[in-house]
């Protein structure tokens, strides 16, 4: 087996040559899923997943340098926030499409407007917070009493409107879903729910829902990814040493439930039910878990980092090895078996623009890149 310091090099540059490609085949789409064609889809820009695609090419053009990169991400926190006024499907996610447009784009590049939009998408998120029960609310319609453990990702846009404001309002705003997310969604042995439901009115909570899982009571593989992630982020926001313990937990769980090649099935608790038929991998959950990983690691320093640095480097080398397009040109994807809604049997077992985004953000991370967009 090769040493990892050679798979890093070698996998940052089969990176370089496959995303100059995807420039040509994307170009200004919205991709979201690329099936058994190994073609990308052109979603409308107001879907969660429209972040992805251009926050890659940010990262490539922060690493590279190349302005074709730049050029290609410039305009689309300008093209997302000409939605606002307009009938549109923004909720808990906007964290995911204004950290990787708008306000990388001001990190980079100092645009006082792309920092005016990022501000514009973090008021919107904390508008959706409700104080009887300390959650921000997912999703529109009716579902006032949900809230889910993807939006412990986009926090990181609260925290980040904080600093550039200077108003800890974001913060705090960020702070209680946080501890709401410790007390109702993280079991004690490091698994979490999907969905919370609370009383709208009163701020109870009333029940767990399975959602993109199995069951209430199942572990959701991408889930458990977005929340380990997002804990450490939040750890690293406010220091508190109980989000740093929640952060451990999950890892802790979700590492002991990989399979034999490191790359986690689509809930952890489907497998026994599903054997039979065979179990489908969300190599999205990996590449997610892999660069949340690789935070925790740092957060925790050489000594007690090193477990989740080499759960991390093992899930990549992994996904490099045998989840990957290098050797089809065509493919508009990078990696190949993800799963967005087993449940719901929509995209299982095809690429996702997350599953591809986290993977080139944890092998930059792994190659030197510094500027973090979550
Ligand atoms: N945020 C939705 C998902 O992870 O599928």
């Amino acid at each position: 087996m090769k040493d990892f310091e050679t798979v890093k090099q070698e996998m940052w540059q089969q990176i370089v040559r496959k995303t100059g490609r995807m420039l040509e085949q994307i170009g200004g789409k919205s991709p979201h899923v690329a099936g058994q064609d190994g073609k990308y889809d052109d979603l409308r820009i107001d879907w969660w997943t429209s972040g992805f695609w251009p926050g890659l090419l940010w990262l490539m053009y922060d690493m590279t340098g190349e302005a074709p990169y730049r050029d290609a991400a410039w305009s689309w926190d300008e093209r997302l926030s000409e939605l606002w006024l307009a009938p549109n499907h923004y909720d808990h996610d906007v964290g995911f499409q204004f950290l990787p447009t708008a306000v990388i784009k001001h990190k980079l590049t100092g645009d006082p407007d792309a920092a005016r939009r990022g501000l514009l998408a973090a008021g919107f998120l904390a508008g959706r917070f409700n104080p009887a029960g300390q959650y921000i609310r997912a999703w529109n319609g009716d579902k006032t009493g949900w809230s889910i453990i993807d939006t412990m990702m986009n926090l990181s846009l609260l925290f980040w409107a904080s600093a550039e404001s200077g108003d800890p309002r974001y913060g705090h705003v960020a702070g209680q879903h946080a501890d709401m997310v410790v007390r109702h969604f993280v079991r004690p042995d490091g698994s979490v729910h999907h969905i919370i439901r609370f009383d709208a009115d009163t701020g109870e909570a009333v029940e767990a829902i399975g959602g993109q899982g199995y069951a209430p009571d199942s572990a959701w593989s991408r889930g458990a990814a977005w929340a380990l992630y997002g804990l450490t982020n939040t750890y690293r926001y406010t220091g508190r040493s109980d989000y740093l313990e929640a952060a451990q937990r999950v890892a802790n769980f979700f590492i002991a439930h990989l399979p034999e090649d490191g790359v986690p099935y689509w809930d952890f608790r489907a497998e026994a039910v599903e054997a039979e038929g065979g179990i489908v991998r969300d190599s999205s959950a990996g590449a997610i878990a892999a660069s949340g990983l690789l935070e925790l690691a740092d957060v925790l320093g050489d000594i007690r980092g090193r477990g989740y640095l080499e759960a991390a480097q093992r899930i990549l080398r992994s996904l490099y090895t045998k989840y990957g397009t290098w050797n089809d040109p065509d493919h508009e994807a990078i990696l190949l078996h993800g799963t967005g809604h087993k449940p719901a049997s929509k995209n299982v077992d095809v690429s996702l623009i997350y599953g591809d985004y986290f993977f080139v953000e944890a092998v930059a991370k792994l190659n030197g890149w510094k500027n973090r967009i979550f």
